[in-house]
């Protein structure tokens, strides 16, 4: 039977409830990625929680400066270190475990300009899927049992519809989303030999705070630079969900603390709602500098290797009890308001 929005927001409140007290437990966290645009957000709300958390970054595309918070906290620890350092990780690890074992990693690290990708053969392979088979050694070697993984829509390549997490087979369209596979089968099958359970993240476009790369952080950059035009990649027909990343860090948290399979999987993302890269400029605009022109180019493509529209199911995580509280368009107009205001200086 359907419920009544009031109903439905009751059953979310008690779903939600239910999680942070479970979620209560806490565990001793390694993070790749954390200086990043998500793996910080990731780093404050773990320690929110109450987790002890070793942050690793090469800080070739993250900030210290996201960290400002945690890193004054006793529970947090940032190492710049490259993940695909074996050695270096693994020293960090059995140093970091000499008082407690590690119980949790989180793999965020990877390279995320899609665009660098295209450009060089090597990036992705090298940031998006040796870091996960750097890190899967690692693991094995300090039996660390359970990793969370963030993975992308754009292994799901281009598909008429929505895509849902049972969709195959799966023929990605950039280096990205090819390497982001190849990394959740090898996460599968060291779940088979070693690990005790995975969670994989399928995340759409994230937007919010601390952006370090997107299509938002880059008409804000561009129109510093020049505020009389913004020059669009494409067509501005584009259109795709935009997800906020506080949207994302509660789905990641009740995902762990309620799927309970060895092997889960859930695409995050909003409900069925997309926004156009059109929509997107205009936030910007009006916001960055009211009155710039926007000239766009040409084609649905932003860039080889685009997925131009996309949209994709979010059944199970709602099936699971979790649903986003912001569509697209609201997303992106929080992020719009937030990263125009951190960029100000
Ligand atoms: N932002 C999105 O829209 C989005 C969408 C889908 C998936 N993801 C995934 O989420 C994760 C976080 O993305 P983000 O948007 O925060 O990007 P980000 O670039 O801000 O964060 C990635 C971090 O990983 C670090 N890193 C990269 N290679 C490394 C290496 N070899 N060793 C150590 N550190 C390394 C970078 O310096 C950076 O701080 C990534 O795995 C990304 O693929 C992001």
């Amino acid at each position: 039977m359907p419920h009544d929005s009031g109903s439905r927001r009751a059953l979310d409140k008690l779903a939600r409830n239910r999680f942070y007290r479970r979620s209560a437990m806490s565990n001793k966290c390694l993070v790749t990625g954390a200086a990043g645009f998500i793996g910080s957000h990731l780093v404050d709300s773990l320690l929110q929680r109450g987790d002890i958390v070793v942050g690793v970054d090469n800080l070739k595309l993250g900030r210290t400066s996201n960290l400002a918070k945690a890193l004054s906290h006793p529970r947090f620890r940032l190492v710049e270190l490259d993940v695909n350092d074996v050695p270096a990780l693994s020293a960090l690890v059995a140093k970091e475990s000499a008082a407690a074992p590690f119980d949790f990693a989180w793999h965020l690290a990877a390279n995320s300009d899609i665009r660098a990708g295209v450009a060089d053969f090597e990036v992705d392979f090298r940031d998006t899927f040796l870091t996960t088979h750097s890190l899967l050694k690692v693991l094995r070697e300090h039996r660390i049992p359970r990793l969370a993984f963030a993975s992308t829509s754009a292994i799901y390549g281009e598909h008429p519809g929505l895509m849902r997490e049972d969709l195959g087979p799966l023929f990605p369209i950039s280096n990205y989303g090819a390497m982001k596979l190849a990394s959740e089968a090898a996460i599968s099958a060291a779940l088979e030999a070693f690990l005790e359970r995975v969670w994989i993240f399928r995340f759409p476009n994230v937007v919010g705070s601390r952006a370090t790369h997107g299509a938002i952080y880059d008409f804000v950059q561009k129109l510093k630079r020049n505020p009389a035009e913004l020059e669009v990649l494409g067509d501005g027909t584009q259109e795709k969900p935009y997800f906020h990343v506080a949207d994302l860090i509660e789905a990641m948290h009740f995902i762990v603390a309620q799927a309970g399979e060895r092997l889960n999987f859930y695409n995050i993302g909003t409900a069925e709602t997309v926004s156009s890269v059109r929509f997107m400029a205009e936030s910007v605009v009006r916001l960055q500098a009211p009155g710039a022109r926007i000239r766009f180019g040409a084609g649905n493509k932003g860039w080889v290797g685009d997925v131009p529209k996309f949209n994709y199911s979010i059944e199970k995580l709602k099936a699971l009890g979790w649903s986003p509280r912001l569509t697209s368009d609201q997303a992106v107009n929080r992020a719009v308001a937030e990263i125009v205001e951190e960029n100000r200086a």
